[in-house]
């Protein structure tokens, strides 16, 4: 098939979480299937400046009309490698709206006109589908939202062989804005009512893709289903439940050659399943860096990520002292919420011996985090599918995470990792009491191993993710 896919964010040129991590990684998987993917993203600055950006050539120019005068730029072209694959880059360059520092603005930040930067990505990506006639476009998150709609309302025809489908990373992020931001988008008021664009009063750019697709992804089964309720689904759960059968939810995978415990550079030691005992050097060497106390096999736990909301770390660190009662010994890596970082530095400060702190990104400290990590807390409120519990698998720790999204469907509680249901200290530390008695029945060396032979890599989800495809082009060809 020929796929085109659009996204804000593709691992590794331009990437600011797991959106970029998931697009990259499976146009990657889809493509060593044998698929022609053409990925599409905004050429922003660090993107263009990226080391590993290909060579580009000029491909076509991009006009976009807006109300009061019209949008130029072009496309870039080139061939992005990634390992033994190869996918047809496209870089929208519109420097007006994409050659700025970082990638996204926040609402009160220097990028107000965020609406008109990802609706004109949408747009210019629709047309660009129509262009080399794909077989599918996919739309990922918000900001390509508007591209199936853009597809059906403004290509008709052309673009009627075209499926179109819809991935939610994301669906708390919706893309709303004003009413007025209908006028940057290109469509007509026909399309802004609560069938369609229209939320609340507002435009949803979301709701491009959530009403206008052939089918709707979420990224695990699991958050397919929580989306359908009041607490998920963020005030669209009406319309999830509406797409009935159109709504399907396939669990992501990782780069498990990107990260690989037995040619990871970063790590004082390499281990697999076959050869598991580097593991310990490595958590010898981590316990040593943090200048921790050596705890008992399963009690060296470790966090790794963002100080957000979205991520529970207020609860985890209500959870520290009752953790290192239990003598457990921790190791903290992240950077975000500046009330949680302070809390957290405060109790690192306090139980300096049991608690290890580093407020940051450092991307090989987090290898060395994971591979020393006997548990990998992961104390999401919600969590679409996530990407800390499938590394801490692939790095022989046991997830320990609350039972929500895909920490669900890529956790098998008591066996390759531990799950919790109330997002409470008092579950978390229960929870972590349980890892540590598998690690005594089952045994470290043991438990490591069977962690360590998880498929987490993108061939199963890739093949799902396939058929869906192949399903998808092929109802829209009978119908076309
Ligand atoms: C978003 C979600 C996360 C998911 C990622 C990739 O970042 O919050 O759960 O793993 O997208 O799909």
């Amino acid at each position: 098939m020929r796929i085109l896919f659009l996204s804000a964010e593709l691992a590794p040129l331009a990437q600011s979480g797991g959106l970029g991590d998931a697009a990259g990684g499976l146009a990657r998987a889809l493509a060593a299937r044998g698929h022609e993917l053409v990925c599409a993203l905004p050429a922003y600055r660090a993107a263009l400046a990226h080391s590993q950006c290909p060579a580009l050539a000029e491909a076509g120019a991009v006009e976009l009309a807006l109300p009061e005068r019209t949008l130029r730029g072009r496309w870039l072209k080139g061939a992005l490698r990634l390992g033994a694959e190869r996918l047809d880059l496209r870089l929208l360059d519109l420097p007006e709206l994409y050659d700025r520092d970082g990638l996204y603005g926040d609402a009160d930040g220097p990028y107000v006109d965020e609406a008109l930067r990802f609706a004109s990505f949408a747009r210019a990506g629709a047309a660009l589908a129509v262009e080399l006639g794909v077989d599918v476009l996919v739309a990922h998150d918000w900001h390509a939202g508007l591209a199936p709609c853009v597809l059906r309302e403004v290509h008709g025809d052309a673009a009627r062989g075209i499926a179109a489908v819809q991935v939610v990373h994301n669906g708390a992020y919706q893309g709303r804005y004003p009413a007025s931001a209908l006028a940057v988008t290109g469509l007509g008021l026909e399309h802004f009512h609560m069938h369609g664009l229209e939320f609340y009063g507002d435009l949803c750019m979301l709701k491009g893709g959530l009403v206008w697709a052939d089918r709707v992804v979420a990224v695990s089964p699991t958050y397919a289903r929580e989306l359908r309720t009041p607490g998920f689904g963020a005030g669209l759960e009406g319309l999830y439940v509406w797409r009935g059968d159109a709504l399907d939810g396939i669990a992501n995978g990782i780069d498990t050659e990107r990260f690989d415990p037995a040619r990871d550079a970063a790590l004082p030691h390499a281990f697999d399943a076959r050869r598991p005992a580097g593991k310990q050097v490595c958590r010898d060497a981590l316990v040593a860096e943090f200048g921790l106390a050596a705890p008992v096999a399963g009690r060296l736990v470790c966090a790794i990520g963002r100080f957000a909301w979205q991520k529970g770390w207020d609860v985890l660190a209500e959870a520290v002292e009752p953790l290192v009662a239990t003598g457990a010994s921790l190791v903290l890596l992240g950077s975000g919420d500046a009330a949680i970082a302070e809390r957290l530095d405060e109790l690192a400060r306090q139980h300096a011996r049991r608690v290890g702190l580093f407020v940051g990104w450092d991307e090989r400290l987090s290898r060395r985090v994971y591979a020393g990590a006997d548990v990998v807390l992961v104390p999401s409120r919600y969590e679409p599918c996530g990407l800390v519990q499938l590394l801490a698998q692939r790095y022989g720790a046991l997830p320990v995470a609350h039972a929500v999204g895909g920490l669900v469907d890529t956790i098998d509680d008591g066996r390759t990792g531990v799950l919790f249901d109330a997002l409470e200290p008092d579950a978390l530390v229960a929870a972590c009491a349980r890892a540590a008695r598998l690690f005594e029945e089952r045994g470290a060396a043991a438990l490591r191993a069977d962690l360590l032979a998880l498929d987490v890599s993108w061939r199963v989800p890739a093949a799902r993710w396939e058929e869906l495809l192949r399903e998808t082009v092929e109802a829209r060809r009978v119908a076309s």
